[in-house]
């Protein structure tokens, strides 16, 4: 059984003080948990103060993008390169990134293809629009953005890899998706990794969902077969909701 990760990304939310009130917060919150992992995704700004600062033994560190190239002329951008003993994990083709800033799958290939020679674990997302749904599409979009996301990953480094499964219009939207269209489409993803790394890898390979998970809906989806953990927007801005979603973490992993 995987360690449950519960990723808290704050995406462009929270200052330099706000960020640390909030960690402090967590941190009498959370505990150690051997079988539960905890990571956080401030902004870029907060990354470097909140290291100094947490709990290493409950914490993780993640960022939220970067750029795969690791250095030169890319005014405004930060290099998974620098990230390197910074953080644990980097989101990799969030929608927000792929819809709002345009990235494209190659781009993607390519951050996650940093990210693994960085040491730092890539969080792949990819999940499918309304209207892809709607059109039953969404088997051929997960497809395509795990094959592209993927392109660059040898079948040694597939383990370093970790994938969410975000369906669009469930992020920040409140559209609560239903348990049965998440472990469909985990299962699709799954069977991709399989058929491009062998069955092994591909139950072996974390799988999170993420889309308006809150407290109340956070241990049905961690109770999904195959989900290992859950990618939390909106409700990792507040300490209580989060640390009561960690806490349905380590409720299930109690009775398991
Ligand atoms: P949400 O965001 O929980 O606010 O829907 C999830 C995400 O974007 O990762």
């Amino acid at each position: 059984m995987s360690r449950i990760l519960i990723a808290g990304n704050w995406k462009m939310h929270l200052n330099v003080s706000q960020a640390s009130i909030l960690v402090h917060r967590l941190q009498e919150r959370i505990k150690t948990h051997r079988d539960v992992e905890v990571a956080l995704f401030p902004s870029m700004l907060a990354m470097q103060p909140l290291s100094m600062q947490i709990d290493r033994r409950k914490f993780r560190l993640g960022a939220q993008d970067g750029h795969f190239k690791d250095e030169g002329a890319y005014t405004g951008e930060v290099s998974i390169s620098m990230l390197r003993e910074l953080v644990h994990y980097v989101l990799v083709g969030h929608s927000e990134r792929r819809h709002i800033f345009g990235e494209s799958d190659e781009t993607i290939g390519h951050k996650v293809a940093a990210a693994v020679r960085n040491d730092i674990s890539p969080i792949l997302c990819v999940g499918e629009t309304k209207d892809e749904r709607s059109s039953k599409l969404t088997s051929q979009i997960l497809h395509n953005q795990v094959t592209a996301g993927l392109k660059n990953v040898t079948s040694r480094e597939i383990k370093h890899i970790v994938i969410a499964y975000e369906p669009v219009w469930a992020i920040g939207t409140g559209d609560i998706a239903k348990p049965d269209q998440i472990a469909s489409a985990v299962a699709t993803i799954r069977s991709n990794v399989a058929h491009l790394y062998g069955v092994a890898p591909s139950k072996r390979i974390r799988v999170l969902y993420g889309g308006s998970v809150n407290a109340d809906v956070a241990r049905a989806y961690l109770e999904i077969d195959g989900v290992d953990g859950v990618l939390v927007g909106g409700a990792s801005l507040n300490y209580h909701s989060f640390s009561s979603i960690v806490g349905s973490a380590y409720r299930l992993t109690r009775e398991r």
